[in-house]
């Protein structure tokens, strides 16, 4: 039973009421938000560097400027899920050493190595396909500045999602090599991005908890189920197969129903030890450091203009 503030608090919560930062709010509900949204970030600001990798070997100038456009969203996404953040009473500064100490945690699946073009198109369709799922919802949920920086981000998404499926559609069509190197890289991606969407939702530490607080509208393997069912017409409508043999439609519920997910994998990467998780991180930490100059000049600036006033 819920006493005193907390109980008007879940009442305003039940009632759809939105939560803004001025607001009193339980610790462990900011503390949640904190955690999410930072771990959202995270994997926003590391996810550039799997496809940041390919903008140099684009194979046009249009897929170029493409996929330029698209890794900066990606940086501008992570630049609003910061500022969410902040208006919980957290630094940035601290935030960013979470993750660079291996403390905090981001998305699992930036933790794949891209080997072909093609995995470009896979990211796209399959990536940014189960994050449009997992977001659109959050645009609801009951942390205001969450909600509100999640509607831009949902639009930019699907124009990634386009971008990639373009990517794989064109290579599906293409000679039987590009054929091959489409439905390679849908082999390795698929199950990466089933896991996204997190644990099932017996074994999600927090689910119920956000679920009651509105944090999350759905649960994992709602969600999960949500993209499998979106994505496989998908593939057969460009003639790709989804790597997994027990897949198959259920005509009474009209959901596709699919195999086992290695969560032992799952947990692996989760954990750290993932085929890119060491390079990833060394990778931010670098550019953070080789970064450091130009958080010095613009503090310099702004001394500089303080004094002038
Ligand atoms: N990768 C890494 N860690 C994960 C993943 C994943 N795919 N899924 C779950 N986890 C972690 C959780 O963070 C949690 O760990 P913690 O207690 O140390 O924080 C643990 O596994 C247990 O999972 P849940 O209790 O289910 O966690 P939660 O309720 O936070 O749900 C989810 C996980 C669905 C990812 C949720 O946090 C969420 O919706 N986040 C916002 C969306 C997001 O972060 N997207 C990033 C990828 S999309 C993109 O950047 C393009």
């Amino acid at each position: 039973e819920l006493e005193g503030d907390e109980r008007a608090f879940q009442e305003r919560i039940d009632a759809g009421v939105r939560i803004e930062p001025q607001d009193w709010m339980p610790e462990t509900y900011r503390k949640t938000l904190v955690r999410q949204i930072s771990q959202h970030a995270h994997s926003e600001i590391v996810g550039m560097l799997p496809e940041g990798n390919w903008i140099t070997r684009a194979p046009s100038l249009q897929r170029k400027a493409t996929l330029l456009a698209k890794v900066q969203d990606e940086g501008g996404h992570g630049l609003y899920l910061y500022a969410a953040a902040e208006t919980l009473g957290v630094s940035r500064d601290d935030l960013i050493e979470a993750l660079h100490s291996g403390k905090a945690k981001y998305s699992s699946i930036f933790n794949y190595p891209t080997l072909t073009w093609a995995d470009i198109g896979a990211i796209g369709w399959l990536v940014d396909g189960a994050a449009i799922i997992n977001q659109i919802p959050l645009c609801r949920c009951s942390y205001g500045p969450y909600g509100r920086a999640m509607v831009r981000v949902c639009k930019e998404e699907s124009f990634h999602q386009r971008q990639g499926f373009d990517i794989m559609a064109k290579l599906a069509a293409g000679t039987q090599a590009q054929k091959r190197m489409a439905q390679d890289a849908l082999n390795r991606w698929w199950w990466p991005a089933v896991m996204m969407f997190g644990p099932p939702d017996g074994e999600s530490v927090h689910g119920a908890q956000s679920a009651a607080w509105k944090i999350k509208l759905h649960g994992n393997d709602d969600l999960r189920q949500k993209f499998i069912d979106q994505t496989v017409p998908q593939a057969d409508l460009i003639g790709l197969t989804i790597p997994d043999p027990a897949l198959s439609l259920n005509a009474e519920t009209g959901h596709h129903e699919i195999g086992p997910i290695d969560w032992d994998e799952f947990y692996r990467v989760v954990k750290g030890d993932g085929p890119c998780n060491r390079e990833r991180l060394a990778t931010r930490v670098e550019a953070w450091e080789k970064g450091a100059w130009v958080r010095e000049a613009a503090m310099a600036h702004a001394m500089k203009q303080r004094n002038a006033a």
